[in-house]
C-alpha cells in the first residue's frame, strides 16, 4: 500500500503566465493498493470533487498511473485508488495537477521506483499540458519552469516563511479549458513587455526579500483583462486587498480563486513603513481576507477565505497511519 500526499498549487502569481507557480499548504491524499485481482480498478473519491470525479478507466490519477506503469512495463494485479482531497475542484489551485502528480508518484512507488522524479517532472508536464502547477505539486516552493522546444527548464526557490497566502475562493467552478478559450492567439508587444518586466521584478523580489517591490511586480496584461468576463468582480478583489494591506494580489493560475501575498503581520510592518498602532488591532491576512470576501460579494459573488503558507515541499510518501480525514472546514 502506498500513500502520498500532494500540495494545492497557484500558477502565474501575477505575470508568469505558465511559468511561475508556488505549492500552498493544502493537500489532496492518495491512497494505492494493488487487490490481487487480476483488471480489477476500484476507485474511490472522498472530499472535494467527491461527485464530479470520474471513477472509471477516464480518472485523472488512474490515467497518469496508468502512465508509469506503462513506461515501466510493470502492472499491478488489480488495483485500488483511494482519492482524499482537500483541494477545491476548477478553482484555480492545482487540483489536476495535484491528480495527476499523485497518480505518478503512487504508482512509481507501488512498482519499485522505476523513474525518477525528473522523469516523473516531465511525464507531468506532457500530461498536464503546462507546468505551472504540476512542477511546484512535485517540487514544493515556488518554481520557474520554462519549456524551450522539448526540454523543460526549471528551478526551485524557497519561499520564506513568513509570507502569509490569503485566497479568496468563489462558490462556482470555472474550467481551465473554458479560461484559455477566453485568451487572444496574439498580444501587443507593449503588453508582452510588460509582462517581462513585471516577472523578472517578482523573481527579483523573491530573491533579495525586497517586499516592497512586489506590490509592483504582480501586474498583467496577458491574461487577467481577457478573463475578466469569467471572474466577476476580478479587478475590484484585487484592488480590495491591496487597499486592506496586501503586498499584491492577482488571479490563482486560470482562476475564479483570487490570491494576495502578505507577510506576517510585524514583517508587514516594517514593510510598509507604518505605524504600528494602525496595524496590531487585527489580524491583517484576516482584514485582507475579509475586504476580498465583501469585494466579491459586492459583485454577486460567495466567497470562502483559506490563510495558507507556501510550502516548501513537494509531493511526498507518507505512512499510510498519517492520511487526514477529508472535511475542508
Ligand atoms: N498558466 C495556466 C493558465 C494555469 O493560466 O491558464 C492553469 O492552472
Amino acid at each position: 500500500m502506498v500513500c502520498i500526499k500532494v500540495p494545492a498549487s497557484t500558477a502565474n502569481l501575477g505575470p508568469g503566465f505558465d511559468t511561475l507557480g508556488m505549492a500552498l499548504s493544502l493537500f489532496n491524499y492518495i491512497e494505492m493498493i494493488e487487490t490481487g485481482s487480476a483488471d480489477e480498478l476500484l476507485i474511490e473519491v472522498e472530499g472535494e470533487g467527491a461527485s464530479s470525479i470520474a471513477r472509471d478507466q477516464s480518472n485523472v490519477t488512474w490515467l497518469a498511473a496508468r502512465e508509469v506503469f506503462q513506461i515501466a512495463g510493470r502492472y499491478p494485479t488489480g488495483l485500488l485508488l483511494r482519492q482524499k482531497n482537500k483541494i477545491p475542484s476548477a478553482r484555480g489551485l492545482g487540483s489536476s495537477a495535484a491528480a495527476r502528480v499523485g497518480g505518478l508518484l503512487a504508482a512509481n512507488y507501488l512498482i519499485g521506483e522505476p523513474l525518477n522524479r525528473e522523469q516523473l517532472l516531465q511525464l507531468a508536464v506532457r500530461l498536464e499540458g503546462h507546468p505551472d502547477n504540476v512542477a511546484p505539486a512535485l517540487l514544493g516552493g515556488l518554481v520557474v519552469a520554462c519549456r524551450s522546444d522539448q526540454e523543460l527548464v526549471y528551478r526551485q526557490l524557497t519561499v520564506p516563511e513568513r509570507l502569509t497566502v490569503i485566497l479568496a475562493i468563489p462558490g462556482f467552478e470555472l474550467s481551465t479549458y473554458e479560461a484559455v478559450q477566453a485568451l487572444p492567439p496574439k498580444i501587443p508587444l507593449g503588453d508582452a513587455v510588460f509582462n517581462i518586466g513585471q516577472a523578472c521584478l517578482f523573481i527579483t523580489a523573491i530573491l533579495t526579500q525586497d517586499w516592497s517591490l512586489i506590490g509592483q511586480a504582480m501586474g498583467d496584461r496577458i491574461h487577467q483583462s481577457y478573463r475578466q468576463r469569467l471572474v466577476p468582480g476580478l479587478s475590484a478583489v484585487i484592488e480590495a486587498a491591496r487597499a486592506a494591506g496586501a503586498l499584491g494580489a492577482a488571479l490563482s493560475g486560470a482562476g475564479p480563486t483570487v490570491l494576495a501575498l502578505a507577510l506576517d503581520d510585524q514583517d508587514q510592518i516594517n514593510a510598509n513603513n507604518a505605524e504600528p498602532e494602525e496595524v496590531n488591532t487585527v489580524n491583517r491576512s484576516q482584514q485582507i481576507g475579509k475586504k476580498m470576501q465583501a469585494a466579491f460579494r459586492q459583485h454577486g459573488v460567495d466567497s470562502i477565505i483559506r490563510i495558507l503558507k507556501p510550502w516548501s515541499q513537494g509531493a511526498e510518501r507518507i505512512a499510510c497511519s498519517n492520511i487526514k480525514c477529508c472535511s475542508i472546514k
